[in-house]
């Protein structure tokens, strides 16, 4: 049997190529909605599970995630630079349509951050925070919060208490640090620590840290909590973003707006 030619070969070849290519890129743009639905869904999970709304290690259904959601709440978005909130984005935007992360990456929308710990160098002009429903204000203000640990960008929200200053929660939502090392950030005992301990000292500065070793009770030790052995420089990140999301370039003017009765809540 006469053997095909090359350029028989290399035109089959070429074209399985280009049919797998189809399909694979045909599957990737067709699945990314459902990509999308499903990180918000996630990130709205761990709103719920940080402002307490889930019980540890609870079962939910995507119906059930979205139900409590919308019963329990309010999403608004807050001008970093005067702490007020705001009804629209620049773009139009409400608070249900705004992404920050996507803000963040818009020159627009963004401005550059001054030198920081957290090595975050660019942060949205409108941040998107989660009220807590109480009566008619907020019982929690959860806060997004971004910066680098060891190896990844680790994303989270931060709760707190309407008091402007007392941690109801911490959670991360996306990071690449070691499962482990640095992943205990997701241990839900570490992060049961930071509940009632204080962000801000009689100062008024950001006092909250990670500290290495352990740090005891909340009541003994207001502003630090355990390190993650192993994991110091991941643990170095926590502090670094909560003390630039929760200080002047951040939420700082956002709390003492709602402690003072400025902002409702
Ligand atoms: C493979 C590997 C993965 C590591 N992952 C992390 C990590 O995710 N976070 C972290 O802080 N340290 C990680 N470390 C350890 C750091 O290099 C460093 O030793 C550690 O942060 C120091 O913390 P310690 O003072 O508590 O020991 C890793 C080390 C290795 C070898």
């Amino acid at each position: 049997m006469s053997q095909p030619s090359t350029g028989y070969t290399v035109g089959f070849a070429a074209g399985i190529c280009l049919v797998a290519s189809v399909f694979v890129s045909g599957a990737a743009v067709s699945l990314k909605p459902m990509q999308e639905a499903n990180k918000v869904l996630d990130r709205q999970k761990k709103v719920l599970g940080v402002a307490g709304l889930m019980e540890k290690g609870e079962a939910i259904t995507p119906d059930e995630i979205q139900k409590r959601f919308d019963e329990n709440i309010i999403a608004r978005l807050v001008s970093l630079e005067s702490g007020l909130v705001v009804e629209t984005a620049d773009n139009g935007q409400t608070a249900d349509e705004y992404d920050q992360l996507k803000a963040t990456k818009d020159p627009a929308l963004s401005i550059a951050t001054p030198d920081n710990k957290a090595k975050v160098p660019r942060m949205a002009k409108l941040a998107t925070v989660y009220c807590v429903k109480q009566d008619a204000g907020c019982d929690q203000h959860i806060l997004p919060i971004e910066g680098k640990g060891l190896w990844s960008t680790m994303y989270g929200f931060v709760s707190v208490d309407s008091d402007a200053n007392t941690i109801r929660g911490i959670t991360f939502y996306q990071h690449g640090e070691t499962p482990g090392l640095g992943g205990e950030i997701d241990n839900l005992d570490w992060q049961q620590k930071w509940v009632g301990r204080k962000v801000y000292n009689d100062k008024g500065s950001v006092a909250i840290h990670v500290k290495k070793g352990a740090a005891g009770k909340a009541d003994v030790a207001p502003y630090s909590v355990d390190g993650l052995s192993g994991a110091t420089l991941t643990s170095n990140g926590v502090t670094h973003s909560l003390d630039l999301w929760l200080g002047a370039q951040g939420f700082e003017s956002y709390l003492s707006n709602v402690k003072s009765g400025k902002v409702k809540g």
